[in-house]
């Protein structure tokens, strides 16, 4: 069970993990992660071949949270600290929660995103109970869809879209609940 202690310093502990607001300390930590190629095998494009991506993609989702009262965390092991990646909701230009993980492969099959993900889904709830809590993978990737459907989101849509993905492999778009069109447009046109 995910039980959560809000901190002065909106620090989360849940029972294996330290979730804290990304800040520009964890840059060098995070981009070992998103550099690793073992962490991009379903969509390699997406790997951080320069550190200033990683640079980019902290300093925005630092703005989101300061926005919009959340963001993804850096997570770290309760026991050691270790820094096992990164993981959480961001808010999206759709006005809906995207919620996303990316772990270090040494800290997969443990059920951590897991806990990342029901962690976030609670936090979500409590700062803005009314927007929507959604997922975007691809089907070649079922580890993540997994654990989307263990934090209590359902498949809403599956399809292709016009951007380069590998034979066979489609987009999905997951969700907690009834979506607006534009918000359903939104998603599927970002998929
Ligand atoms: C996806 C990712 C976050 C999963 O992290 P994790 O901590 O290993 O996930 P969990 O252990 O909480 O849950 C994964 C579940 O998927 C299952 N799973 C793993 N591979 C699977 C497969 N090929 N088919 C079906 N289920 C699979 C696992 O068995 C596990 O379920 P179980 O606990 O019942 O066995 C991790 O692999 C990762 O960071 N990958 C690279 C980045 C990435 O793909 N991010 C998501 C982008 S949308």
């Amino acid at each position: 069970m995910v039980h959560q202690l809000l901190m002065p310093s909106q620090e989360i502990r849940t029972d294996r993990l330290l979730l804290t607001p990304l800040t520009p300390a964890d840059i060098d930590d995070v981009h070992g992660v998103f550099s690793d190629a073992r962490t991009w095998i379903h969509l390699p494009a997406g790997r951080h071949t320069v550190r200033a991506s990683t640079v980019d993609l902290v300093q925005r989702k630092i703005g989101g949270r300061a926005r919009h009262g959340l963001g993804s965390w850096a997570v770290r092991s309760a026991t050691d600290h270790a820094f096992l990646g990164v993981g959480g909701v961001d808010m999206t230009a759709a006005g809906v929660w995207n919620l996303g993980y990316r772990l270090a492969p040494s800290a997969w099959g443990n059920g951590y995103a897991t806990e990342i993900a029901r962690a976030a889904v609670s936090a979500a709830h409590e700062v803005a109970p009314d927007v929507p809590i959604t997922g975007r993978v691809l089907t070649n990737n079922p580890a993540s869809a997994a654990v989307l459907e263990r934090a209590g989101l359902s498949l809403v849509w599956q399809g292709s879209t016009s951007a380069m993905l590998p034979t066979g492999v489609e987009r999905q778009v997951w969700a907690d609940r009834a979506l607006s069109r534009t918000q359903r447009a939104w998603l599927v046109a970002n998929a």
